[in-house]
């Protein structure tokens, strides 16, 4: 017979922890009084996330409250035309999700009921990974993590975690943290909590470590890095660099050198690399702009041919070799590129 099983895989970061018991009882607490929290009405509570996306509360409030007004139902928000629904909608900005909104109300609609499902939800038009989970805890009780910038900032603070929360692996790490930390049975309560606890207590900036019941057990607040975490990888800027190459033809030979250390291309030879063209030899362009794409960089490369009898001063770094040779030298591509441009 063959027998399967999941090997639960204990996560070091919540093991002796009272993480998730603290929370709650702070929510209990301090939980804000949401006009959405006084139903289950999936409809309402969607209609707040997709408000929520992008609004502030205090604002995202006053819309919600004049939606269930105008469309108490899912089946009135999908019977009105686009128009109304972008002009109640006006002010709260990012219009693709009135758009979305509408859009959705009608695929629900059409299905006859409101999804009951993570998956089915996940589906309609404007919802994410995060507005899924938060529908389907805070409508449905269904066990599912909701994680957005509040939760990463919360755990990776608490948990000391600096794996970059916009790298793939930071995704999953913070992801399957939440999910192990949330208590199945309160799904609702721990998503909220994790909401207002990352907006009320453990903000951005100058977080209230005083009065924190997670004081304790914080690693941020113990190792002095509640100002550099979570870590966020800046996005590279990619620079474009100019190059100008000179292919010196001189009785057979060429003139070449090696790339020095600590810049592109590293240990690669290359022609006569010169900051400024000399405007005082006789030289041939080959090519103009040339582009190649580096992983970090993009180079814009001219060529240009210097056919001469007489070698010119050049520095002492270049080495001349037999044109014959270059291909006993590793050369850049950009290189090659130049040589398949010269006259035979
Ligand atoms: N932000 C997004 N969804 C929220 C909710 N349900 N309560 C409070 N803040 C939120
Ligand atoms: Fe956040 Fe400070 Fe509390 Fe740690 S102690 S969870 S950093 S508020």
């Amino acid at each position: 017979m063959l027998t399967t099983f999941t090997e639960v895989t204990p996560n070091p970061y919540i093991m002796h922890n009272n993480f998730t018991p603290i929370l709650l009882q702070w929510f209990l607490e301090n939980g804000r009084d949401l006009p959405w929290r006084h139903t289950r009405d999936p409809y309402a509570i969607w209609l707040s996330e997709i408000i929520l996306q992008q609004t502030r509360i205090q604002q995202g409030q006053a819309y919600w409250e004049r939606f269930m007004q105008k469309f108490p139902t899912v089946e009135a928000l999908a019977a009105a035309t686009e128009d109304e629904v972008l002009r109640l909608w006006q002010g709260l900005g990012y219009y693709s999700r009135a758009r979305n909104l509408h859009f959705a109300a009608q695929q629900i609609a059409k299905i006859g009921h409101f999804p009951t499902t993570y998956e089915e939800t996940r589906k309609l038009k404007g919802v994410g990974d995060y507005t899924a989970a938060a529908i389907a805890s805070i409508a449905f009780g269904l066990p599912h993590a909701a994680v957005d910038g509040n939760v990463y900032r919360v755990l990776s603070r608490h948990f000391g975690i600096d794996s970059p929360i916009n790298s793939t692996e930071g995704k999953h790490l913070f992801a399957e943290l939440a999910q192990q930390l949330l208590p199945k049975e309160e799904a609702s309560a721990f998503n909220q909590a994790m909401m207002d606890f990352g907006a009320i207590q453990c903000t951005p900036q100058s977080p209230r470590c005083v009065l924190c019941p997670l004081q304790e057990t914080c690693d941020a607040l113990h190792t002095g890095r509640i100002d550099t975490l979570p870590v966020k990888l800046k996005k590279l800027e990619i620079k474009t660099r100019h190059l100008t190459y000179i292919y010196v033809r001189c009785k057979g030979e060429t003139a070449i050198r090696r790339r020095p250390a600590g810049d592109i291309l590293q240990g690669l030879w290359e022609p006569w690399n010169v900051e400024k063209t000399p405007k005082d030899l006789p030289l041939i362009l080959l090519r103009k702009d040339v582009k190649h794409v580096l992983t970090h960089r993009i180079l814009l490369a001219d060529f240009y041919l210097l056919d001469i009898d007489k070698r010119p001063s050049i520095p002492e770094e270049y080495i001349w070799i037999p044109e014959a040779e270059l291909e006993n030298y590793a050369l850049p591509r950009l290189i090659e590129i130049l040589l398949e441009s010269l006259p035979r």
